[in-house]
């Protein structure tokens, strides 16, 4: 009798330990999800630019009408929307955090109001807001401005996909950070804003491919 209860309670524990060992990958539905669809790199560190150092970053990138813009966890995307309002550039921000893409659907309420988004002859809305990985865009070469406020881990991991898709002549604008190793800036300012008196505002111009 005793066996009998001893292999029905590992029966038990077995059956436990399997269908825990399922469930710990996947999602309420019981669809298993795949740890290489995980970012690399996704720290949700969340501090808008200031609109100061946005409109540097504008001067310095000389941020026109013709420009794809393109934020590389763009948080609420407001610097998308600025572009769209002041020039009529077109903007892709991308972010991870649902949360913040909730936030960039009130942004676009917001300039939509002014009817800022749609300028011209454009019928497309200029600034989309997409929920996604950075580090794994298809359609990087589209942009022709690319700007972010990421760490240098970011940075870093980021430089080798630059170097391989962006466009010669693609202009790269960073607030405070640099990758580690990667081209040397052509440009950098300090910019005061409400909140500090210190932050920097570094550009790259992507050079002509190497034969
Ligand atoms: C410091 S905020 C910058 C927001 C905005 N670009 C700005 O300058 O105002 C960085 C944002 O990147 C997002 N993020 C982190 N890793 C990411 C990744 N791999 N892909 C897309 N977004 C990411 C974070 O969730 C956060 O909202």
């Amino acid at each position: 009798m005793l066996k009998r209860i001893l292999a029905i309670s590992l029966f038990a524990v077995a059956l436990v330990v399997l269908t825990t060992g399922i469930n710990a990958g996947g999602d309420k539905k019981g669809k298993v999800k795949d740890k290489k669809d995980d970012p690399k790199y996704n720290n949700p560190t969340f501090v808008p630019t200031a609109d100061e150092v946005i409109e540097k970053m504008f001067e310095m990138g000389k941020v026109n009408k013709n420009d794809v813009i393109f934020d590389l966890g763009c948080g609420d995307n407001r610097i998308c929307f600025m572009a769209a309002k002041k020039f009529g550039s077109r903007g892709v921000g991308i972010e991870t955090n649902p949360v913040r893409i909730r936030e960039a659907m009130d942004m676009f309420d917001k300039y939509n109001k002014d009817d800022a988004i749609v300028f011209g002859p454009v019928k497309l809305p200029l600034v989309e807001t997409r929920h996604g990985d950075a580090l794994a865009m298809k359609d990087l070469k589209d942009a022709t401005v690319v700007v972010m406020y990421m760490f240098p881990e970011f940075m870093d991991l980021w430089f080798p996909i630059a170097e391989k898709t962006l466009k010669p002549g693609t202009r790269i604008l960073s607030h405070d950070y640099s990758w580690t190793k990667g081209w040397e800036p052509v440009a950098t300012a300090t910019v005061k804003s409400s909140s500090r008196d210190n932050h920097k505002v570094l550009m790259w111009v992507v050079p002509e491919k190497k034969k």
